[in-house]
């Protein structure tokens, strides 16, 4: 049987990424993605370089096999967080933040797949151009920080003019979706929200809490006047920094207000004045599981979906 490109790439058995969520997905989380068979990555973005090591060392205690981690390239420490994941034997890193284009060769040469996270069609041909292994299409949909552009239209886009392979990101939560992804020219997914209340996610639980009591309309997307969109839910923080860029505030006034914010959400469970990074799938998610039995069931969902599809499309005349 021929194998799926980011399976064999990546060397994990099923196409899905647990996307790095900052303060979040930590060695523990990543640790029992890759067990279960997807890939786990561990968000390096805000990590000293020696509590990035630890945290690789843990999710090595927990599997043998490859998982990632995200790099945020603005970190004034890139480059020790950089010796770190080769000294470690990271295989994988995605990049978020900046352009790669100088840490390429150092990466490539010890054996790392690099993979940047886009959020246009011209930065997936730039990331091409220079070397990279696959690129993460990641739609407005997604929690966190985002770009301007939807799933379903961004995926098709990249996937059109790049022939490395792309994962999609943002608005997967379900078979449905999984399934809407590959239609769309990805070869796997990135899913983030939907792990969020895993029972190995260390977040908080009034955090977990609050993506399981989510409905279709519970996510916004904050700081679009600074030029750096974040969804997240809607609670009193979400509301002031809403109310203050329409009242004109600066970029660096919101910024300031932003800053420690997702710490007190995640550690501290401060859900109301914390920001709550949420993608807009939080209302599928409905059960709190095990990284394993998430990923079976995105799997199984997919099997089935995809028999629903070739009858809906069988009744169709040609
Ligand atoms: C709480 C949270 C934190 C995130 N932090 C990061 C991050 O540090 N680096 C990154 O590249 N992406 C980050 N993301 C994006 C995810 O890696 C992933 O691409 C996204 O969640 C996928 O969309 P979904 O939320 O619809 O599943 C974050 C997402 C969430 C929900």
């Amino acid at each position: 049987m021929k194998k799926n490109r980011v399976c064999e790439l990546l060397g994990i058995e099923y196409p899905i990424i647990q996307g790095a969520m900052a303060w979040i997905s930590d060695g523990n989380l990543a640790g029992h993605v890759s067990k279960a068979g997807g890939l786990g990555i561990i968000a390096g973005g805000g990590m000293p370089p020696e509590i990035l090591r630890a945290e690789i060392r843990k999710a090595k205690e927990i599997t043998k096999k490859p998982f990632g981690v995200n790099l945020m390239l603005m970190m004034e420490s890139i480059t020790e967080q950089i010796d770190v994941c080769i000294e470690e034997g990271v295989t994988v890193v995605t990049t978020g933040a900046g352009n790669p284009g100088i840490y390429m060769e150092k990466l490539k040469s010890a054996g790392i797949k690099v993979i940047p996270v886009v959020a246009s069609v011209a930065l997936a041909k730039r990331m091409e151009r220079i070397g990279a292994d696959a690129v993460v299409a990641e739609g407005l949909e997604a929690g966190g920080h985002i770009g301007e552009i939807s799933t379903m239209a961004l995926a098709t886009q990249v996937a059109r003019e790049v022939s490395i392979p792309v994962i999609v990101a943002g608005g997967v939560a379900s078979g449905e979706q999984f399934l809407a992804a590959l239609s769309l020219g990805a070869e796997a997914v990135q899913v983030g929200t939907i792990f969020i209340v895993a029972h190995e996610c260390n977040v908080h639980d009034n955090y977990k809490n609050l993506i399981l009591k989510a409905k279709d309309r519970s996510t916004v997307s904050t700081g679009n006047y600074t030029g750096h969109p974040v969804r997240v839910i809607n609670n009193k923080f979400a509301k002031l920094i809403l109310d203050l860029e329409t009242k004109g505030a600066t970029k660096d006034e919101i910024e300031e207000l932003g800053k420690g914010k997702l710490r007190l959400a995640v550690v501290d469970g401060d859900v109301e004045h914390g920001s709550v990074m949420s993608g807009q799938v939080a209302g599928l998610v409905k059960e709190a599981l095990c990284c394993e039995e998430i990923i079976k069931k995105l799997m199984t969902e997919l099997k089935e979906q995809k028999i629903k599809l070739d009858e809906k499309v069988s009744r169709l005349e040609f």
